[in-house]
């Protein structure tokens, strides 16, 4: 078979899971933890660009990037170079006690892309949770205030202040007992399914006349919240796009009553819509943004980027021994170059690409109840009947291990949502190959029922 180097598409060499995968399949049963939640026996090798190796030898099209994280493709050789090179200099050194250059270098340039004229500053973690985490915590102390908004469908991380806001599946919370008071939960404006029928456009307007003329008078005053957190594309909940409209008024809000603005870029960032951040689509400025997946091309890094009169926090007041770690952000350094120069640019184009096939999906397949996002972040929303809107989490599962029994990589979001979320380098071929594989998990599903 040809070398990892020499494919653009799959190649499958064995039956699924191979005999090398089936002993990795044993071993991990009998020792990893069971909340982890594979939805097929994918046993990963090696990986260059948007193909992935299994330990059989397959090759598969990697249409999930590390959930959303390979941003530039596995193993740049940049990125690669950037971590060999700094490895081999320093390791470790704690940000939180002592300089590095990286560390300045890097706030600088991840500030300069947040919207806003006003300088930034930056806080490093080793992941998105951190980055909320930190959030919460900044937002509360620049206020002075403890209460917190977020949004039904949102994904904001696992720790107890972070899973606090999350309120995506009640899996994630189960068992885990009493969370942060003083957080309460709004809808998300989902547009396909409006309540009040309004388009994608227009959705949310009575979610904000809900915020103003109920939370704020008869739960909340404005006065005691610190902070309204939101992704602008949730990810996890099935990658529905807030929309313009709905952010601005949000930001109007937050502005009016002093609250803090916290976007949570952690999926929807680092160029995956075609700019840096998903919110630049809506020409909001956000007083904090959190960064995490895509930053560093895989590494551990996460980000708190908020504007300098925002970040004010006393020395002490927050740390961390391994976030911003120079390795890591080395990688980061060489990601924002690819991004930069070639791959946000790729997004947005092979994005607009895509839509233009993906556009007639709802019409030529019955099962598709809707197809929507930005760039390299697409949905495709599975139900059982496009007239009743019905979820079909089962033949949303039963397409995604189809896809990859035909060796495309995709995962779930949400309760039925499939989401495409490539390496932001992908090409034409790559584009079309899952397109025309997805229709034909389409088709053998829509067979069977
Ligand atoms: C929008 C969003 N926020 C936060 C997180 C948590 O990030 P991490 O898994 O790196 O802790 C995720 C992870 O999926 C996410 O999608």
């Amino acid at each position: 078979m040809p070398t990892i180097l020499e494919v653009k598409t799959p190649r499958l060499g064995t039956a699924l899971p191979g005999p090398n995968a089936k002993r990795v399949l044993e071993q991990d049963a009998k020792f990893m933890s069971p909340s982890y939640t594979r939805d097929y026996p994918l046993v990963a090798k090696r990986g260059h660009g948007a193909i992935v190796e299994d330990v059989d030898g397959n090759s598969f099209l990697d249409f999930a990037a590390g959930i959303a994280v390979c941003s530039t493709g596995h193993c740049h050789p940049k990125v690669v170079a950037a971590i060999q090179k700094q490895a081999a200099e320093l390791i470790h050194m704690s940000g939180t006690d002592f300089y590095y250059e990286s560390m300045p270098q890097l706030a600088e340039r991840l500030g300069q892309t947040m919207p806003g004229a006003e300088n930034k500053k930056v806080f490093f973690t080793n992941s998105g949770t951190e980055a909320i985490e930190g959030a919460i915590k900044l937002a509360r102390y620049a206020t002075k205030r403890d209460k917190l908004i977020a949004f039904y469908g949102c994904f904001h991380g696992r720790s107890m202040g972070a899973l606090s806001l999350t309120a995506s599946k009640s899996t994630q919370r189960k068992g885990f007992g009493a969370l942060l008071s003083g957080i309460e939960h709004i809808p998300f404006p989902y547009a396909y399914r409006c309540a009040h029928g309004h388009t994608a456009e227009t959705c949310g307007a009575e979610i904000l006349e809900q915020l103003e003329g109920q939370i704020f008078k008869r739960l909340f005053d404005p006065e005691d919240v610190a902070g309204i957190i939101i992704e602008p594309i949730q990810g996890e909940g099935g990658y529905v796009p807030a929309p313009k409209f709905f952010l601005r008024e949000l930001q109007r809000i937050c502005r009016q009553h002093g609250i803090m603005f916290i976007v949570d870029e952690v999926q929807s960032g680092m160029g995956r819509t075609g700019k840096w951040w998903a919110c630049e689509h809506s020409g909001i400025e956000p007083d904090i943004l959190c960064s995490a997946k895509g930053i560093a091309s895989g590494m551990p890094l996460g980000a708190i980027i908020a504007r300098e009169s925002v970040m004010r926090w006393t020395p002490g007041a927050h740390g961390t021994t391994f976030g911003g770690n120079p390795v890591c952000l080395a990688a980061a350094l060489a990601t924002m170059d690819l991004i930069e120069t070639e791959y946000k640019e790729n997004a947005r184009r092979m994005g607009e690409y895509r839509f233009g096939r993906l556009a007639d999906w709802t019409k030529n397949f019955k099962i598709v109840g809707d197809v929507r996002g930005r760039g390299l972040m697409i949905g495709i929303e599975i139900v059982r009947d496009q007239r009743t809107k019905e979820r079909a989490a089962d033949l949303r599962n039963a397409i995604v291990d189809l896809a990859f029994h035909k060796g495309l990589l995709v995962l779930g979001a949400g309760e039925n949502t499939i989401r495409l979320s490539p390496p932001l380098l992908i090409d034409q071929e790559q584009a079309d190959f899952a397109v025309r594989t997805l229709e034909d998990c389409f088709r053998e599903v829509e067979k069977k029922i």
